[in-house]
């Protein structure tokens, strides 16, 4: 949520500034802005609304200078307005901030006391206008800014700008990611690599507290404890290429399409030529393990609801799965031999990171399942698997989700076979339904166009409900969140069996049903509860193979046919209908498909 950037460098800085904002735009995009010094003035301009607007506005009042920071909002204190927008600027000093300053009323009151006023509502502004307040009383810039952040409390990144100076850069990191580049005589500063992905791919992130002074020779580090530190430069591979559109209308579009290609490339990267599962580095035995804890948040958290069905059924682990931001607060005990796994596309989600430090010293391993290998969770954890989506850019999590629950099943399948519940025979006939998956998921996909029908009546609804059994129990909450995020129609999921337990009471003609019933061994139960549906005039649509929609497609409001596939995989193919419906439902609608409001795609605030 908010993306900062900062450039030193070796030309004119705003449209750099801008093309790096752009790449992190997917973390908020109510308003944007930019400061520069140029010849030892430090001047700003920001937009509200897309980050269109503001390099509309630097067209007709251009921003001149090499050094320069910029911002992109997701606004958590005040309005989405231009005097709200970042960056903000209190006489020599400007500031970009992700993140939330937890005790800036305490601040802000004690600058009002000295008798400084304020323009903005937001809490940022108490961090330049005390930076200034110590410059004032003589402080240099370093020093202002670390006296600043002595007294500030919550989780930010944080990049400071000074008037006088073409050369400085001053960064700091409490909760929220921070990244440096380092180029030719140039410095950069991002709220993650992508960012900088097009200038370079020479990255130092910077750890927990640490306050960074950049400047275009390098950059010295100081940790929370005020000890100057070194901090590696890795070299990154991310392909810049990657972050565009592909000829789709929607990166959501795309990243839907690219499934098989991703989901192939996280099979190859785990299974062996002789069909085992093969985890990177040290790996983990599960005989070491009596039961596992699964967190994570929105669609992270509905992969690992799907895989405590695997973990339970397959590998016979007990399971616990908890929001990230209910357990990090509930203070769970955590046994001896418990393996705590963290899922999280972005490996950045303020919540998940708190759950997992929570777990630090408790649980007997720590293992995440992430998308981005450098991201704070991944360097956190004992053991990071990553899901090989590549950059998704879409704010509705879609490869990532398919990509999350593959590696979870591959994770079950080690589980199950390191504590003997599963014979050659059993293991490879799971391998083979992954390895078939990518084929089935092209087919699933050839429905996109028959799709589009249906969910132009379903983008007339106001109220939808997803039902499903088993293992089509998450992924009906997956394809409600899916339809909610970015068709903003009402959606809600239940499992089958509890339509009797309340839901029953909302059907009627008006309210569509999307039932997602594979031929599993609980297909006859779901056709009960839709029968129970269509008898109360609701109109279901059924989502099954061909066998499943001629069993029980009579009546139906609309069928989807999806290829035949083994139960295991079957939320895994599911996932593709519930993405498209959603999809369809939006563009039908015509909502801001990738960017839908009020949300972002990196959560670094709870
Ligand atoms: C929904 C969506 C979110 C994320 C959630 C966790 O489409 O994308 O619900 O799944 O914010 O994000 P990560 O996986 O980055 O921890």
């Amino acid at each position: 949520m908010c993306g900062i950037v900062g450039v030193l460098g070796n030309h004119e800085v705003a449209p750099i500034l801008v093309e790096a904002l752009k790449r992190l735009e997917y973390r908020g995009y109510d308003s944007a802005g930019i400061a520069t010094v140029n010849n030892g003035t430090l001047d700003r301009r920001r937009a509200v609304g897309k980050l269109v607007n503001l390099s509309d506005l630097l067209v007709h009042e251009p921003l001149a200078g090499k050094a320069g920071i910029g911002h992109t909002r997701w606004a958590t204190h005040g309005a989405p307005s231009v005097t709200n927008a970042h960056p903000h600027q209190a006489g020599p000093v400007a500031v970009v901030h992700n993140g939330i300053i937890e005790n800036f009323r305490e601040l802000r009151a004690e600058l009002a006391e000295a008798g400084i006023k304020f323009v903005t509502e937001t809490d940022t502004e108490t961090v330049a206008l005390m930076t200034q307040m110590y410059m004032d009383a003589g402080a240099d810039p370093v020093a202002a800014a670390n006296q600043t952040l002595d007294r500030l409390h919550g989780a930010f990144a944080l990049a400071f700008l000074f008037q006088g100076q073409d050369d400085l850069i001053i960064a700091a990191r409490k909760g929220s990611p921070l990244a440096i580049g380092h180029g030719d005589g140039e410095m950069f500063v991002g709220s993650d690599a992508i960012a900088l992905a097009p200038l370079t791919d020479r990255i130092t992130y910077l750890e927990e507290g640490d306050r960074a002074v950049v400047t275009r020779a390098g950059l010295t580090v100081h940790d929370a404890g005020g000890a100057q530190v070194t901090r590696a430069v890795r070299t990154i591979q991310i392909d810049a290429t990657r972050v565009d559109k592909g000829g789709h209308k929607h990166f959501m579009a795309k990243e839907i399409a690219e499934q098989p290609t991703v989901i192939g490339n996280a099979l190859a990267n785990y299974l062996t030529a002789e069909g085992q599962i093969a985890l990177p580095g040290p790996g983990v035995d599960f005989n070491d393990i009596d039961r596992l804890t699964l967190v994570a948040c929105g669609t992270a958290y509905y992969a690992c609801l799907t895989a405590k069905y695997w973990f339970e059924q397959i590998a016979r682990i007990p399971v616990e799965v908890d929001v990230a931001s209910e357990f990090r607060y509930r203070e769970p005990p955590i046994p001896d031999r418990t393996l705590a796994l963290f899922v999280s596309q972005s490996g950045e989600t303020a919540d998940t990171l708190a759950a997992l430090r929570y777990c630090k010293g408790k649980a007997a391993r720590i293992l995440s399942v992430v998308n981005v290998p450098e991201s704070s969770i991944a360097r956190e954890s004992d053991l990071a698997l990553p899901i090989h989506a590549g950059i998704e850019v879409g704010v509705a999590s879609t490869k990532a989700f398919t990509c999350q629950l593959t590696v979870l099943l591959m994770l079950t399948l080690k589980a199950a076979s390191d504590r003997g519940r599963l014979s050659a025979d059993q293991l490879a006939d799971h391998v083979s339904a992954l390895r078939g998956l990518p084929a089935l998921m092209s087919v699933a996909l050839e429905q996109n166009l028959a799709m589009q029908n249906t969910a132009r009546r379903l983008s007339e609804a106001r109220d939808v409900l997803f039902l499903g059994r088993g293992l089509m129990y998450p992924l009906a909450l997956e394809g409600a969140l899916k339809l909610k995020e970015i068709s903003y129609i009402h959606a809600e999921a239940y499992a089958s069996g509890e339509l009797k337990h309340g839901p029953i009471a909302l059907i009627d003609k008006h309210v569509p049903v999307v039932m997602m019933a594979p031929r599993d061994t609980l297909f006859d139960k779901s056709v009960s509860n839709m029968q129970e549906v269509m008898a109360r005039k609701g109109k279901v649509v059924l989502i099954s193979d061909a066998k499943g929609l001629a069993e029980a497609g009579e009546g139906v409001w609309a069928s989807i046919e999806m290829p035949p596939v083994h139960n295991a995989v079957a939320p895994i193919l599911y996932a593709l209908p519930a993405q498209l419906l959603a999809y369809h439902t939006a563009v039908a609608k015509g909502t801001d498909v990738d960017q839908p409001r009020n949300l972002a795609k990196s959560v670094t605030v709870e």
